[in-house]
This record gives structure tokens, C-alpha cells and sequence, in this order.
């Protein structure tokens, strides 16, 4: 192993859940539907990078934007020598911002795709001789307990990019409470995509060159790939609207005849017209998200959001 990357401990895995069993399972339920965590395998994890490139996707560059105008702030917030743990680490893109305004002593970043978040760790841990990376591979949604490290740093964690948004309600209020927990103490820093003109919402899920598209189709894809599932790509359509009334993008795969999918022995039947439910993303206002946050049993303190309040920042206290 290269000397430099010493300081980057990989840690084993964490327990995870089988995608083709979920998959089996969610199939043969009725609606049909599959955890949208299946979405990001490396290939689904390089595709939702080029969805947060998007000119219909406002919000990766409007979140990027609100990380650099108030890093100092954030920083101070955080404290020196803290240690940030990321929840969905993905591209490790937004960290940076933080890791340069805050200069932590240690980052954790959690995330479920393995391949895809050593790729990225290797290019970070070269940036930042003097970090101590410790990458996990892990599914948030199971129970985690995160080791304490040696100097034992007041925790900071980093949950951008409205990943909360890809729960319900409750699972999203649990998450909060196990998050608040793995922190020992430390705050949490939540990006929240807000409610607004559905026109909006909806090109942000449908853009016009079919990122989006190929991403939802990537479930199908990877199970192709990995257990020799024999979806035809083509057979199923994109769709994702958004529901006004619950606040929220549902995405699904339509299939658009009639047909029997198959692996693992077992045969799939999909309907014409037959919805695969595979994404939520909830909005919700200041206020609404606030209250939940609160309710998890954390205190709101520090809010920023944009001039034309397409996303929203928060700085949780652990009470
Ligand atoms: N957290 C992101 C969001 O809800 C995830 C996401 C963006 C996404 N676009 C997507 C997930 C398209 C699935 C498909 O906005």
C-alpha cells in the first residue's frame, strides 16, 4: 500500500441487506416496489454524479453555493479538530469545503457503495496529507455504531444533498434519532431541498437529455449484471411526478407491455401499465423540517437558504 495511505483505515463492512433477495421480495409485492439504496452500486454512483451536473438539477449547485458562503460560520460551528462523519458520502465533492473551513482532524464518510467510495478516498486522502480518512462501507438504514478514535474528537456530522428527503416520514424521523446517536453529542449539518413551483420539482426529476432515466434504469441494469436478472432496458419507462398533495417526487419504472422477468429461478410478472415504485423525495418547508428535526430530539439553531429559497441548510445541536 502506498505510505500516504496509512492514515486511511478501512474499516470491514457493515451489516448490508441482499439486492437480489429485496429485489425478489419487493417483486412479489403488490405495488411492487424495491429501496431505492440499491440505486448506487458504482455504476449508479458515477450516474447520479452527472444528475448533480444537470442545469435542471438546482440542487447540488445551489447547496455547493450556501457550503461556500457560510463555511466560516459552519466552521466555527463545528469547532477545530472535530471529526466530520458524512452520511452518503458519495462524490466527497461538498466535503471539501468543510475539510478547508474547518480543518477537522479526522473524516468519516459512510457510504454503501464500496468500490465507488474507495475510488474517491484515494484521491481525497492524496489532497489532504493530514487528515486521518477513515472510510466506512455502510447501509445507514441498518443500525451503526461508529468506533471511537484514539483521540476521541468531538463529532460533526454532514448529511447533504436531501438525502433525508429519500425517506418516509418515520423512517426519516428514526434515521434522524440513530443519526443524533452515532454523533455523541455532536451537531448535524442537513441539507433540505424545500417545496416549491411542481413545474420546477418535476424537470429536476425528468431532465431533458435522460440522466435521470438511465439512473432509475440502472436498478434493472445491475441486476442484469450481477445475479443474471433478463430485464429489456427498453421495456420500461422512466416516470417520476410530483404527488402535491404528500410533498414529494415518487419515482417508478413502468413496464410498457406485458411480460415475465427472471432470475434467481423465479419468474416476475409485470402487468402493461405496472409500476416498479423505486424513489421518494420528500420537500419540506423550513418550519416542517425543523419540527421533525426537533421531534428527533435535536435543537434547530442556524438556517441558511438561497435568495430564491430552492434549498435550505441546518445546523443541529444534540440536546
Ligand atoms: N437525494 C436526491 C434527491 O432526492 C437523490 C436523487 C436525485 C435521485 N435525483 C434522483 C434519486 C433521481 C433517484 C433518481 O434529489
Amino acid at each position: 500500500m502506498d505510505a500516504r495511505l496509512a492514515r486511511v483505515q478501512y474499516t470491514a463492512p457493515f451489516a448490508t441487506e441482499s439486492f437480489a433477495d429485496s429485489l425478489a421480495v419487493g417483486l412479489r409485492k403488490s405495488p411492487k416496489e424495491i429501496a431505492s439504496k440499491f440505486f448506487y452500486d458504482a455504476e449508479g454512483s458515477r450516474l447520479f454524479d452527472l444528475i448533480c451536473e444537470l442545469p435542471e438539477y438546482y440542487q447540488t449547485r445551489t447547496e455547493t453555493a450556501l457550503l461556500q458562503r457560510h463555511a466560516p460560520e459552519i466552521a466555527a460551528l463545528m469547532g477545530k479538530d472535530a471529526e466530520i462523519v458524512e452520511f452518503g458520502a458519495g462524490s466527497l465533492r461538498k466535503v471539501r469545503i468543510l475539510l478547508d473551513a474547518a480543518r477537522p482532524q479526522a473524516y468519516t464518510p459512510l457510504d454503501i457503495s464500496g468500490d465507488y467510495l474507495a475510488d474517491v478516498v484515494r484521491a481525497l486522502a492524496t489532497d489532504y496529507p493530514a487528515l486521518t480518512v477513515r472510510p466506512l462501507v455502510a447501509d445507514f438504514t441498518l443500525p451503526m455504531e461508529i468506533a471511537a478514535l484514539p483521540q476521541n474528537p468531538r463529532r460533526a456530522g454532514f448529511f447533504p444533498g436531501s438525502t433525508i428527503g429519500n425517506f418516509r416520514p418515520d423512517a426519516a424521523l428514526a434515521l434522524l434519532r440513530r443519526m443524533r446517536g452515532a454523533l455523541n453529542g455532536g451537531g448535524l449539518l442537513i441539507g433540505i431541498d424545500l417545496v416549491k413551483d411542481p413545474v420546477l420539482l418535476h424537470a429536476a426529476y425528468n431532465d431533458a437529455a435522460g440522466v435521470t432515466a438511465r439512473f432509475n434504469k440502472n436498478l434493472l441494469a445491475r441486476a442484469n449484471r450481477e445475479f443474471g436478472a433478463d430485464f429489456d432496458l427498453d421495456a420500461f419507462a422512466h416516470y417520476a411526478p410530483y404527488n402535491v398533495n404528500l410533498q414529494r417526487i415518487e419515482m417508478y419504472l413502468v413496464s410498457l407491455k406485458r411480460q415475465t422477468v427472471s432470475f434467481g429461478g423465479a419468474g416476475f410478472s409485470f402487468a402493461q401499465g405496472e409500476a416498479l415504485y423505486t424513489e421518494d423525495s420528500h420537500k419540506y418547508t423550513i418550519e416542517s423540517f425543523r419540527e421533525m428535526a426537533a421531534k428527533a430530539g435535536f435543537a434547530p439553531r442556524a438556517v441558511w437558504t438561497d435568495e430564491d429559497r430552492l434549498f435550505s441548510m441546518h445546523w443541529l445541536e444534540s440536546r
